[in-house]
């Protein structure tokens, strides 16, 4: 089933449902950033609700924040962002394309890709960060850099969220929001973007049990893919070897997804050493260790993070659940999408237009339970099954002759296209339990 998806195949859906468009799209777009739409707004709401249930657990507290997204030149300094957060670029003298020499396709002993000449820049390291200016004076203190990660923003207020909370190790600090990296060549739609959304948690603890803690988050990681439906199949696991770690980095495991462009990385976890804390307290010169009353000793915490982008995630998703299949004898194209990820939870049909009334009547408490619940009267039942089924709406209930007699409707299943008969007075439960 899942052979037939392809890039193109998810753009065209994404924007054709409504889900993603390009961003200042009646200006051509901007290379690398995207708006979302209604559905697309819906779907990634439920990814980050999932989310947030999904970093409960039953080792220390995690407490959430909304950081900014400028940070100071001093603090990009002290994270080793402005000196280490680059990528290696080439242009070509030719046709003037830009190009990241790790790209797969770039190999500066052969001619360019793009227009066939060989003509190469020598390779220079490209900052990835956005950098602006407070205010109006363009001098080096007013100098400042959009966020390139969350994390960064979660350190720096790693004492005040402690104290605050009168929090003890371990815990974890837990944020979504936005970053930003002008990638050099943004590409695959949303796999690689310059404006985007990360759910990062760091959980701080002592180093002495520090790496058991990295085994539990990485079981946890897998529990929440398969929580959310993802096939298991398509995911692997990678470890960094010890010579391409980060900078901060002693050990990073990445859960990496089979894109029809190859198995790419979904999501990181690390072992982030005291780097980020030991840094900050050097430059800014707070003290940033935690003192531990039973053993008389004080400590800068140990942090393992587990980082995955929103969007990054929002097409996996997308690409794991397209299928193309035959139903009735139609070739149709369905997201079987987990009905907690499904932006819209149930479409109510009357058969005919002269059973609106008492259709919308059930579409209107239905909403009032389920909030996203989609009303549908135009064509025929048909094609309202398949516009739902492109959008991934787990039931649609149709509202017939039948139910004016006896007061039952139709239901029927979004993967198998099963329909049964039920009571009116039963679908709020019906749905309940499909989407629970
Ligand atoms: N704080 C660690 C960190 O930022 P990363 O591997 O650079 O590590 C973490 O990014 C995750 O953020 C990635 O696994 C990916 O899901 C997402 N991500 C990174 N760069 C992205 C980009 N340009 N577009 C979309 N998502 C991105």
């Amino acid at each position: 089933m899942n052979q037939h998806v392809t890039l193109d195949k998810i753009v065209a859906l994404c924007k054709r449902k409504g889900f993603v468009f390009p961003a200042a799209d009646i200006y051509g777009g901007i290379n690398g950033i995207y708006d979302f739409g209604h559905l697309g707004s819906l779907m990634k709401d439920n990814l980050k609700n999932l989310w947030k249930k999904s970093v409960q657990n039953d080792r220390g507290e995690i407490y959430f924040i909304d950081g900014s997204l400028i940070g100071p030149q001093a603090m990009w300094h002290a994270s080793g962002h402005i000196e280490n957060f680059h990528d290696p670029m080439i242009d070509c003298m030719n046709c003037k394309k830009r190009f990241r020499t790790d790209d797969d396709n770039i190999d500066i002993n052969k001619p360019c890709p793009a227009c066939g000449i060989q003509k190469w820049t020598d390779i220079r390291d490209f900052n990835l960060m956005f950098q602006t200016q407070l205010g109006a004076l363009a001098d080096d203190a007013s100098k400042a850099y959009l966020r390139p990660e969350t994390a960064q923003t979660i350190f720096v207020q790693f004492k005040n969220i402690m104290s605050t909370n009168r929090a003890k190790l371990p815990f974890g600090i837990a944020q979504i929001g936005k970053a930003f990296r002008n990638e050099i060549t943004p590409k695959q739609f949303l796999f690689r973007m310059r404006e985007f959304e990360q759910m990062e948690m760091e959980w701080f603890c002592k180093a002495e049990n520090s790496m058991n803690q990295f085994d539990y988050w990485l079981q946890k990681r897998k529990e929440f893919y398969q929580a959310i439906g993802i096939n298991m199949n398509k995911i692997r696991m990678y470890e960094h070897p010890q010579e391409k770690l980060s900078h901060y980095s002693k050990k990073t495991v990445d859960f990496e997804y089979e894109f029809p462009f190859g198995f790419k990385e979904l999501e990181g976890v690390a072992h982030r050493t005291n780097f980020d804390l030991s840094q900050h307290s050097k430059h800014s010169g707070k003290d940033l260790a935690v003192f531990d009353q039973a053993t008389n000793t004080s400590e800068i915490p140990t942090v393992i993070e587990t980082s995955v982008g929103v969007e990054r995630l929002f097409l996996t998703l997308l690409f794991d659940a397209y299928c193309e299949d035959e139903m009735d004898g139609d070739t149709r194209v369905v997201l079987k999408l987990h009905p907690h990820i499904a932006p819209i939870k149930a479409a109510v049909f009357p058969l005919i237009k002269k059973l609106s009334e008492p259709a919308e009547k059930l579409y209107q408490q239905l909403k009032a339970t389920f909030t996203h619940i989609d009303f549908d009267e135009k064509g025929s039942i048909g094609k309202r099954y398949r516009r739902q089924d492109e959008i991934g709406t787990p039931v649609c209930i149709t509202y017939d002759f039948e139910s004016l007699e006896n007061n039952t409707v139709t239901v029927r299943d979004r993967d198998t296209g099963t329909q049964d008969r039920i009571a009116i007075d039963n679908v709020e439960q019906y749905i309940a339990d499909k989407i629970q």
